[in-house]
């Protein structure tokens, strides 16, 4: 594996971070883009470069990358929140689908040969009686998961060697509790301040936990890796809030109560992705436990 310069989008936000932190441990070098609107500099390492920037600014991110050139692009920067995108539509069309386009720009601009996307599995399948495959048909309901689908065949028609993930839900050491969907990190946070945790709805509906160390070894697989398209990146096992609460349990004690609350609006009941593409295709497969990943997350 040879040594990589590697652009970063959204590199000091949760996902992003961690890919950082993985290029950075196989030697690869590394400058982020953010706007820190979500992210932050104290995830990543001082020796670290960042520059702030707002993506969906096309002469903004020219001039940023100006002079540059990178091997890769890994392009994490979005928005992410479903119902803030319901509120803010154009907001969310700016970043996620000019974003991407001045992403692409940028690669072209700088020589990058691949391109890696950060999609998403929940918010552009829907609801998936059986774990989507990539051939399920899409159904965003969300503004956010629109502009994914888009952000995606902009990335697949980039003439790039491309590679979209599909991420199911990730969980992980700095993922943010006052961002939604969080649930782990949500419940987490109520664990150790010992308050009760809010069950929303029977506590049925089924995720794909995904530990974001995976998440980041599926960024690298993806840059060495031959491979073009799109790929499911999940572990393939729904889990209900109630199981999970149960996991959570078995690492944490029991916690210090559990509230039920009304089912929020629009929310699925389940959401999971099915990881066979990936595994035959030899990319990538999960491998952290939920209960590992929790003990990980916990313990961070
Ligand atoms: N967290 C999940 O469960 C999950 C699931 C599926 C897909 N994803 C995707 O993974 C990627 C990373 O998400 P995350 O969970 O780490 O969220 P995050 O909010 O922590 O990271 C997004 C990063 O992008 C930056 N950013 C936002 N708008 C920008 C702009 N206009 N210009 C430059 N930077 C900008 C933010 O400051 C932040 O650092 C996103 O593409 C998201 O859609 C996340």
């Amino acid at each position: 594996m040879t040594q990589r310069r590697v652009l970063v989008t959204g590199g000091a936000g949760f996902i992003g971070s961690h890919v950082v932190d993985a290029l950075l441990a196989r030697g690869d070098e590394v400058l982020v883009i953010d706007d820190l609107s979500t992210g932050a500099r104290g995830n990543l390492g001082d020796a670290v470069e960042c520059r702030t920037v707002d993506i969906s600014d096309g002469p903004e991110l020219g001039r940023a990358v100006e002079g540059e050139r990178f091997d890769s692009v890994v392009h994490c920067a979005s928005r992410t929140k479903v119902v803030e995108s319901l509120e803010k539509p154009d907001l969310y069309r700016r970043v996620i689908v000019d974003g991407t386009r001045n992403v692409v720009d940028a690669a072209l601009a700088t020589g990058a040969r691949d391109l890696i996307n950060l999609s998403t599995g929940g918010a552009i399948y829907g609801e998936t009686p059986q774990c989507a495959t990539e051939e399920t048909p899409l159904r965003p309901a969300s503004p956010y998961g629109e502009f994914k689908a888009d952000a995606e065949r902009i990335v697949g028609d980039a003439g790039l060697r491309s590679v979209t993930l599909r991420l199911a839900n990730a969980y992980g050491p700095r993922q943010r509790r006052d961002l939604e969907g969080g649930v782990i990190a949500i419940f987490l946070g109520a664990w150790q301040r010992h308050e009760p945790l809010t069950v929303y709805g029977d506590g049925t509906a089924e995720r794909d936990y995904l530990f974001v160390d995976d998440i980041a070894a599926a960024v690298t697989a993806a840059l060495d890796a031959d491979v073009m398209g799109v790929y499911n990146i999940g572990t393939g096992v729904p889990t209900s809030v109630l199981a999970l609460i149960e996991v959570m349990s078995e690492v944490l004690g029991p916690p210090a109560a559990v509230r039920h609350a009304p089912r929020r609006e629009g929310e699925i009941q389940r959401s999971c992705v099915d990881v066979s593409r990936a595994g035959r295709d030899g990319l990538w497969r999960p491998r952290t436990s939920l209960r590992e990943g929790i003990e990980r997350t916990a313990r961070a």
